[in-house]
């Protein structure tokens, strides 16, 4: 009902952060986030941030 499009570019030192079926995970140092960007476990301090969805016609568009 809802679709939340995430940046993945973690915010503590830039890696990419990957998606698990657990939530999305850093393989740097190890920074865990839920599915809304929300900072889980450290050391990132900031939540990954959002990107603006938008629909046309039947797609749905990200816009970074
Ligand atoms: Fe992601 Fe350090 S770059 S935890």
């Amino acid at each position: 009902e809802q679709v939340i499009a995430l940046s993945l570019v973690c915010t503590h030192l830039g890696c990419t952060v990957t998606v698990t079926p657990e939530g999305l995970v850093c393989p740097c140092h190890g920074s865990r986030f839920d599915r809304q960007g929300k900072v889980l476990t450290g050391p990132a301090e900031r939540p990954l941030p959002s990107l603006m969805v938008e629909t046309e016609g039947d797609l749905l568009v990200v816009r970074g």
